[in-house]
């Protein structure tokens, strides 16, 4: 990331917003300007307003925002609604209700295309098949899946019915599964024979298997079970029960219940710098709101667009923005089910010509990865559907924008660099893209109702252009999470307790230049970005001292030219290990991470050594070891260093 950072820190063109698109925008400058002043003026009428013009409400609300136990925030919370009513039910009126609600291609080739009518009876066919099966409201379901329709509609069957999903990324490890299973006390888990990926079958219900091995670690009393990929999986008896089955026979008429807008919607694990990674979870209604809001404003979505974000419904992403937020709009979403690059690096390309998608989201891992494979696969396709580009994940370096810019949406498309946290529920600081002009690697302006800040280590505003200090929140907003799941006290720590309850603590630093423009520059804490995805330094470390061989070890990032961050790991063998073959050694601990978390925190760096740096009182000095990962010069006081010999063992050039 540092190069990401020293280009950014020069970059200076500034993007202006096509006349043509400023004139159809959703939101033109004097409307923004108008939010801003609202939400300056009297937040609470700013929100109720909007809650009320996009929101079909069951039960009107008269609280609009509860402080009183702050900052567990609650929003509108005496109103009533079904977000699979808002989702769905009132997209069924005339002609939207034959409009194509998803349009899936597999990695196969295969398309499939449900309406709005479809996607409504499936999930009403599937809720139906849910509560037969003995799930009621307020139960945890557990969604371990491939990117198949039948994902989304898993996702709304829980919520149609009061459900609270946790959404496992099929990436994810059995372990990884089976720590979120009991962490929840999931009552069901929703998977698939398997998952397509490069050609190649993911067992998804081979892990679920090993994940609920032992059965008095777990709450999980039905496992459904899509076929696929037609693999040969073992069904349990009285456990596990086919997709088909559990269908077969289930009426497709099942009324959306109101719900309360505070009701949980869902729980999605995220890492943070100590422990085990935190159950977030999300509100209903105030959910709902954000990311319908944000849809419609940084993306600009029109009833003919074809929307397409590439995230796998196992992250944040892809909750807010390939389910609630589109359809809560009432837009077609584009849905892939495989790898980018296969069977070729020009699959992306081919599908939006293919489908004629008009809305790109993706991230800057993606456009670098793209970006090497050369500019003649982009060229091979008539790209000209497109007319917007998002990114979200990580700073975007500028030699990627402008690749993304031009290659991708023919210097015309507006990018809508969004910055936001699976903590924030939707986007947060994005250049909003009829109004807002770009700078390559900024994500711009804070949206309307957000009062993002820069402080310092006192928690005081750092207002000097350019001065680098904590990104924070200091107002609450409706899509921001509710808390840790099981566990308030880590709410608290985690995002409130550094500036004493006064900020939300994103746990990114970040600096404002003169125009007002914010650049986020990573993560403050020990938490990778790898991918756009988060990692814990402790998990990984964990994972890594699980095995027989190893004492002790410590985990930096250094930067990757496409996945921004990689994982290094500095690792103490045991004494009676010390003699083992290293790169048999290496070669286990990938993976064994691979399977205690999953492939994503697989280390591409290993380094044996027989000490670490630490300070006196034992703690690891983690910055002094990221410099000499990237092997750079180590400039940091070492004075607290325990033993100073230690450096020189890690090879360090020590210039102190
Ligand atoms: C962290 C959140 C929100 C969905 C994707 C990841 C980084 C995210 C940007 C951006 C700079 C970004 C931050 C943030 N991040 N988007 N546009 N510019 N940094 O969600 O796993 O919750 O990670 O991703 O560091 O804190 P997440």
């Amino acid at each position: 990331m540092t190069n990401a950072i020293d280009s950014s820190l020069t970059e200076n063109r500034l993007f202006a917003v096509p006349a043509d698109f400023a004139a159809q925008a959703n939101l033109t400058a004097e409307e923004f300007a108008e939010l801003q002043q609202k939400a300056a003026r009297d937040p609470q009428q700013f929100w109720a307003d909007l809650a009320r013009q996009h929101l079909d409400w069951d039960t009107e609300f008269k609280a609009v925002l509860d402080s009183s136990d702050a900052p567990f925030y609650r929003w509108f919370s005496d109103g009533k609604l079904n977000v699979t009513h808002n989702c769905l039910d009132r997209h069924l009126h005339g002609a939207q209700r034959h409009k194509a609600a998803l349009i899936w291609e597999g990695e196969s080739g295969e398309i499939r295309t449900l309406t709005y009518a479809q996607l409504h009876r499936e999930v009403s066919i599937f809720t139906n098949a849910l509560i037969h099966q003995g799930v009621k409201k307020g139960d945890r379901v557990a969604i371990y899946m491939p990117m198949v329709p039948e994902a989304v509609v898993a996702m709304l069957a829980c919520a149609r019915l009061g459900a609270i999903h946790t959404v496992v990324f099929g990436g994810f490890s059995a372990e990884a599964l089976k720590d979120r299973l009991e962490d929840t006390s999931a009552v069901m888990l929703i998977t698939a024979d398997g998952a397509w990926r490069g050609g190649k079958k993911v067992p998804l219900k081979h892990h679920a298997d090993q994940a609920l091995l032992r059965e008095h670690e777990h709450s999980v009393k039905r496992v459904i079970v899509l076929r696929q990929t037609g693999a040969d999986i073992d069904m349990q008896e009285g456990r596990d029960i086919w997709w088909e089955e559990a269908v077969a026979g289930q009426s497709a008429a099942c009324p959306a219940l109101p719900m309360a807008a505070e009701d949980p919607l869902f729980i999605l694990y995220t890492s943070g710098s100590t422990g085990k990674p935190k159950g977030v979870f999300h509100s209903s209604a105030g959910y709902l709101l954000w990311t319908l809001l944000t849809t419609r404003w940084a993306f600009d979505l029109k009833p003919d667009d074809v929307y397409w974000c590439t995230a796998d419904i196992g992250w944040i992403t892809g909750h807010s923005y390939v389910v609630y937020g589109p359809l809560a709009n009432g837009a077609t979403i584009f849905m892939y089910e495989g790898a980018p690059m296969y069977p070729q690096p020009d699959r992306f390309w081919e599908m939006i010509a293919r489908h004629g998608v008009s809305v790109l989201y993706t991230a800057p891992t993606a456009v670098r990865a793209f970006m090497k494979m050369g500019d003649e696969w982009p060229a091979r396709h008539d790209l000209s559907s497109l007319r917007l580009l998002g990114t979200v994940g990580e700073p975007m370096n500028p030699e990627a924008w402008m690749w993304y810019f031009q290659q991708i949406g023919g210097g015309r498309c507006p990018i809508v660099d969004t910055w936001w946290q699976t903590e924030t529920g939707g986007h947060m600081i994005a250049p909003l893209p009829g109004v807002v002009a770009s700078k390559p690697g900024s994500c711009a302006l804070p949206l309307p109702g957000i009062s993002a800040r820069i402080v310092d280590d006192q928690g005081d505003p750092v207002d000097a252009p350019d001065a680098g200090g904590y990104l924070v929140m200091d107002q609450p907003w409706p899509g921001m999470l509710r808390g840790v799941w099981g566990n308030p006290e880590r709410y608290i720590e985690s995002y409130w307790a550094k500036f004493n309850n006064r900020y939300y603590v994103a746990g990114d630093s970040a600096r404002k230049d003169q125009d007002g423009y914010f650049w986020v520059m990573g993560r403050i804490d020990d938490v990778l970005n790898v991918s756009g995805h988060r990692l814990g330094t402790a998990e990984i470390e964990s994972a890594l001292v699980a095995h027989p061989a190893v004492a002790e070890a410590a985990v930096v990032g250094i930067p990757h030219e496409i996945k921004g961050e990689a994982v290094c790991a500095f690792v103490i063998l045991k004494h009676q290990h010390q003699g083992d073959d290293r790169d048999e050694l290496g070669a286990a601990l990938r993976v064994q991470v691979t399977e205690l978390i999953g492939a994503i925190a697989r280390p591409d760096d290993i380094r044996f050594t027989d000490a670490l740096p630490k300070t006196r009182s034992g703690k690891i000095m983690r910055r002094l070891l990221r410099s000499i990962a990237r092997g750079e010069d180590v400039t940091q006081d070492i004075s607290t260093l325990e033993d100073a010999g230690t450096l020189q063992q890690l090879g360090a050039q020590d210039k102190s």
